[in-house]
């Protein structure tokens, strides 16, 4: 049993590492911007969430200090611009990996477990995947002070993801969906089957100074997740693809909501195919997609009426 520090634990995949690491015994300590988002987390015994910055070296200090490893899974899909990569890029994926790496020296602390993306290169057409790159290169620099091991996952999949979810909500609102970047790949992973990895690594030394791609069996083009989120919902809708230039006029009109679903260079991301034809490691027989997805996203298609009534009044 170890005491973890969980960085970016109350998010999607964090939520689903912190179950699994308690499961394991182990003492976790979670930070988070607003404690409220980490309700469910609450509830698990060995599980202390903090409302703390960990943008400030102090706070991140005070954090570290005391902890065996750390888990560092903080993300973020969107940016200011800039070049390489934008500064909230620079700031979440290569400043707070440094800074992390600079507070586990102080304290004398040498696992870490970090979490990058599948398709992170010095030279990726994206922001995302070029500051993933270099964050993973923070490690990769510091191999003799840190035992790192970097997890990059195609995208991730699972009952509470904002990935299939989403297609099967459009899918709901619109009678026809226009795509872009409707042949991009991907090789979606099961978000237990990357929680299960982390819980290995922890446990296992071999994994020190590795990098593993996390992917699910299957290559799915953009086109056929979608269609799939419609179907297994219960709201197939025609899926009709764009050319490049009206995708990116379309990524341009969405960076401009409220609540930014897609941005230029996401779809800039989606032109590196994000497959790999590694195993998944540890001897983890990854899932099946088209076995496991249906069951939540059909029985989520059977509530959504809930969430009419719900917003009908206004909650
Ligand atoms: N989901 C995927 O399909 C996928 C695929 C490949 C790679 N990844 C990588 O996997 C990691 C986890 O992804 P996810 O989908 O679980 O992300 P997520 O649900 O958006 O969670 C992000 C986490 O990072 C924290 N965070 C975000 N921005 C922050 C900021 N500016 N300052 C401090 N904390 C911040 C959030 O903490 P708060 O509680 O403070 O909000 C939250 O715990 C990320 O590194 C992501 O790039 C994800």
């Amino acid at each position: 049993m170890s005491k973890i520090l969980v960085i970016g634990g109350t998010g999607f995949i964090g939520s689903h590492v912190v179950s699994r690491l308690a499961r394991d015994g182990h003492v976790l300590s979670v930070p988070t911007r607003l404690r409220q988002r980490a309700r469910d987390l609450l509830l698990l015994p060995t599980v202390d969430v903090v409302e703390a910055d960990i943008h400030d070296d102090a706070i991140l200090d005070g954090l570290v200090a005391g902890c065996d490893a750390v888990v560092n899974l903080v993300g973020v899909l969107h940016s200011r611009p800039g070049n390489p990569y934008g500064p909230d890029f620079a700031r979440a994926h290569v400043a707070l990996p440094r800074r992390i790496l600079d507070a586990c020296y102080k304290a004398g602390i040498r696992r870490l477990v970090h979490m990058s993306a599948l398709g992170a290169m010095p030279d990726a057409p994206s922001e995302y995947l070029r500051s993933k790159s270099a964050g993973e290169e923070v490690l990769v620099a510091a191999r003799t002070r840190i035992d790192a091991t970097v997890l990059r996952p195609s995208v991730v999949f699972g009952p509470d993801d904002r990935f299939l979810n989403l297609f099967a909500t459009l899918n709901r609102w619109f009678p026809v969906l226009f795509l872009g970047c409707s042949k991009a790949k991907f090789q979606p992973v099961h978000v237990d089957d990357v929680a299960e990895c982390v819980a290995r690594c922890i446990a296992d030394c071999d994994s020190i100074h590795r990098c593993y791609d996390l992917c699910g069996p299957n290559v799915y083009t953009l086109r056929e997740l979608v269609a799939f989120a419609g179907a297994a919902s219960g709201h197939p809708r025609p899926v009709i693809g764009l050319s490049d230039g009206l995708a990116y006029f379309q990524a341009w009109a969405m960076e401009w909501m409220p609540k930014k679903l897609l941005s230029r260079d996401n779809l800039r991301s989606m032109r590196v195919p994000s497959v790999s034809s590694a195993g998944f490691p540890f001897g983890i027989v990854p899932q099946v997609l088209v076995a496991t997805a249906p069951a939540w996203l059909g029985s989520k298609a059977n509530q959504s009426h809930y969430d009419d009534f719900r917003g009908r009044a206004g909650r």
